[in-house]
C-alpha cells in the first residue's frame, strides 16, 4: 500500500480483554499522508489476502487495529516451537564481533558487593548476545597497572627488604613461589594506602615503584606477576561459583607496549597536544551541553594512566579482535571517563564510524539508608561473604518451606547453594541496570513473588510434573487448540520470547529477560492450577498439555540460563 514497513509493527495488546495483539501504525501513517486513520486502518485490513489465522481483525478507537489469532493458528505455531529441538530466537542481523568489558575487578583486592552488578549484568548480557548469534568475547579487564601496584611493591620492600625482587643487581631467576598470599593483601593493601597518606617519603617510593614497574624493572615485574597470578586464582574461585566466566583475563597492563607508539602517533597527527608537560586530547564537541575536559594520555612525569590505557585497549580490541562493538558494563559514575575515551579513540582514528563504543553503566546497590551498602562496621561487604549469607538464608527458607527435606545432606547443600545464588543474581537482574536498588536479602530469598527462588521452584515443578507423567506412562503429544483461557494465555506468553530477547539486547538490559521469565512462570502457575494435567480424562488434551509443560520448561530453562541461574533437578 506504499506505507512504511515499520507502520506494520504489531505488539502485544495493552488491553488483553479486547484483543491479543494490536497495530498502531495506521495513526502515524494517516497523519503523514493527511488521511483519516480509521479509513486507512480499514483499507489495511481489507488489503490482507489471507485472514484465516485471525479470529479478530477490527478497528478500535481512533484507528488502532486489534488482532487476535484463531486457537488453531496459535496451536499450530506452538506445536512448531515444540517440534524444534531448540528455543527459537530472532537472530541478530547483522551478527557482529563484540567485546564485553565487565566485572571490573582489581589485583590484590577481594571482590566486594559492588562487583556483583557489573559481573552479573555483564555475564547475562554476554549470554543474551551469544544467544542472538553475536560473536562475543568477555574480558574482565583487570585493574593491574595502577598506583596500588607501586604501593604494594613499596610496602613489601619495607617488610621484607631482603627479597631478591628488590635487589637491582640480582640477575634472576626469581622464585616460583609468591612471597605473599591473597589473604596478606587484606592487611597489606590498606596499610600501604594509609602509609602513602601519612608518609611523603613512602608515597614517593611507591610512585617511583610503579614507574619502574611500567618501565620493566625485572624484579618488580616478577613480583607484580605473582600479585596478578594469585589475584586471578582467587577471583576465579568467586566468579566460578557465581557462574561468571570471562574469556579473557586481560588487564590494564596488557596494552602497555602500545602506549608509546600510540601517543607518538597522536602527537604527530595533531590529535594530542602538550599541556603543562602533560599530553592531552581535546574531546569537546560543538554541540556539547556540558563540559568535557581534555583526556589525559600521559602525565607531566611521563606516566600513563587509566584514561590512556582504555584508549590503547580500544586499539588492541580493534587490531587483535577486529571488534565491531565494545560494551563496557561499568559503574555509571564512570560515564564521563568513557565518553572522553570514546571521543579520543574516534578522534585518533583508532575506530571507524562502523564500530560501536558504548558504556551501558550500572548503578549502585544501596542499603536501607539509600546509600551504597555497608557492613555494620562501615566497610564494603566482601562479595564472598554476601554469597555465603545468601546461601545460608536459602537453606533456612528451604527448611521452612519443607523443601528438599527428604534428600541427603550433600544434595540439600547443593540445592541451597543454587537457590541462594539465584536469589542474589535475580535480585540484581530484575532491576534496570542503570538505576540503584535496595539490597534486601530476605526479600530476594523468598519463594514468593518475583524472586530467583520462585523461578527455580517453578522450573523444578515443571520437571516434577514431567517425571510423574512419565512414571504413569504418559507422553507429551501434539499441541491442540486451547481449551480455556489458561492454556491459551500460556501459549501467547510463550510466543513473546524472541521479542523480549531483542529488546533486552537493544537496550543492553537483562531486566527485560528477568521480568519475562517471571511472567512466564506466573502464567504457567495459573495454567497448572486450572488445568489438571495428571487427572485429565481426555488423552489428546492431556498429551497436548504435557507438550505445553515441556515447551515451557525448555523456554524457562533457556531464560534462566541467560540470567546466569542454574536449576536443580529437584527440590
Ligand atoms: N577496574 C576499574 C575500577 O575498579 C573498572 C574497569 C572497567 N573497565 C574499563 N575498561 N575501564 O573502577
Amino acid at each position: 500500500m506504499g506505507l512504511d514497513a515499520s507502520d506494520g509493527e504489531v505488539a502485544v495488546s495493552q488491553r488483553p480483554e479486547l484483543a491479543q495483539f494490536q497495530c498502531n501504525g495506521a495513526l502515524g501513517a494517516a497523519k503523514r499522508a493527511g488521511q483519516n486513520p480509521r479509513e486507512l486502518a480499514e483499507a489495511v485490513i481489507e488489503a490482507l489476502e489471507d485472514t484465516s489465522q485471525f479470529s479478530d481483525l477490527s478497528i478500535a478507537g481512533p484507528g488502532f487495529i486489534n488482532i487476535s489469532l484463531t486457537d488453531e493458528a496459535l496451536a499450530e505455531r506452538i506445536e512448531g516451537l515444540r517440534q524444534a529441538d531448540h528455543v527459537e530466537v530472532t537472530p541478530a542481523d547483522p551478527a557482529v564481533k563484540m567485546i564485553i568489558d565487565y566485572g571490573g575487578t582489581n589485583v590484590a583486592k577481594a571482590p566486594h558487593i559492588g562487583h556483583l552488578r557489573p559481573a552479573v549484568i555483564g555475564e547475562s548480557l554476554k549470554r543474551i548476545m551469544l544467544a542472538l548469534g553475536h560473536d562475543v568475547t568477555g574480558d574482565v579487564h583487570l585493574g593491574d597497572w595502577g598506583a596500588p601496584m607501586g604501593q604494594l611493591i613499596a610496602e613489601l620492600e619495607l617488610r621484607q627488604p631482603d627479597l631478591p625482587y628488590f635487589d637491582e643487581n640480582y640477575a634472576g631467576p626469581y622464585p616460583e613461589e609468591s612471597p605473599v598470599v591473597m589473604a596478606d593483601f587484606d592487611e597489606m593493601y590498606p596499610a600501604a594506602a594509609a602509609r602513602v597518606k601519612d608518609d611523603p617519603e613512602f608515597a614517593e617510593k611507591a610512585s617511583q615503584a610503579v614507574v619502574a614497574l611500567h618501565a620493566g624493572r625485572p624484579g618488580y615485574r616478577a613480583l607484580w606477576q605473582h600479585f596478578r597470578d594469585i589475584s586471578v586464582d582467587a577471583l576465579k574461585e568467586v566468579f566460578d561459583d557465581l557462574g561468571v566466566e570471562f574469556d579473557l583475563w586481560y588487564g590494564e597492563s596488557t596494552i602497555h607496549d602500545r602506549l608509546a607508539p600510540l601517543i607518538g602517533r597522536m602527537l604527530e597527527d595533531g590529535v594530542a597536544r602538550e599541556s603543562e608537560g602533560a599530553i592531552v586530547v581535546d574531546v569537546e564537541e560543538p554541540d556539547d551541553n556540558k563540559e568535557y575536559p581534555p583526556l589525559i594520555m600521559a602525565k607531566s612525569d611521563g606516566a600513563t594512566l587509566y584514561s590512556s590505557w582504555d584508549v590503547a585497549t580500544i586499539e588492541d580490541r580493534v587490531e587483535r579482535f577486529d571488534a565491531k562493538a565494545m560494551l563496557y558494563v561499568v559503574d555509571v559514575r564512570q560515564s564521563l571517563h568513557f565518553e572522553q575515551v570514546f571521543r579520543a579513540a574516534r578522534k585518533a582514528g583508532i575506530v571507524g564510524e562502523d564500530v560501536v563504543l558504548e558504556h551501558p553503566g550500572n548503578g549502585t546497590i544501596n542499603g536501607p539508608d539509600g546509600k551504597p551498602l555497608k557492613t555494620r562496621a562501615g566497610g564494603t561487604p566482601p562479595l564472598r561473604g554476601v554469597m555465603d549469607e545468601a546461601i545460608a538464608k536459602a537453606a533456612e527458607r528451604l527448611e521452612e518451606n519443607d523443601l528438599a527435606s527428604e534428600y541427603d545432606e550433600g544434595e540439600r547443600a547443593q540445592i541451597a547453594e543454587l537457590v541462594g545464588l539465584a536469589a542474589l543474581k535475580y535480585g540484581e537482574l530484575q532491576n534496570h541496570r542503570a538505576g540503584d536498588y535496595l539490597f534486601d536479602l530476605d526479600r530476594f530469598v523468598s519463594f514468593e513473588g518475583r524472586t530467583g527462588p520462585y523461578l527455580l521452584y517453578s522450573a523444578v515443578r515443571m520437571k516434577s510434573i514431567i517425571r510423574k507423567a512419565a512414571d504413569e506412562g504418559l507422553e507429551a503429544g501434539t499441541i491442540r487448540p486451547a481449551t480455556n483461557e489458561y492454556d491459551r494465555n500460556l501459549m501467547l506468553e510463550l510466543l513473546r520470547l524472541p521479542e523480549v530477547l531483542l529488546r533486552a539486547a537493544e537496550h543492553r538490559a537483562p531486566n527485560h529477560v528477568a521480568l519475562y521469565a517471571y511472567e512466564l512462570a506466573a502464567q504457567f502457575s495459573r495454567f497448572f492450577e486450572h488445568c489438571h494435567i495428571l487427572s485429565e480424562t481426555d488423552p489428546v488434551r492431556q498429551a497436548s498439555w504435557l507438550g505445553l509443560v515441556e515447551l515451557c520448561l525448555r523456554e524457562l530453562t533457556f531464560l534462566l540460563d541467560l540470567l546466569v541461574l542454574e536449576v536443580p533437578e529437584r527440590m
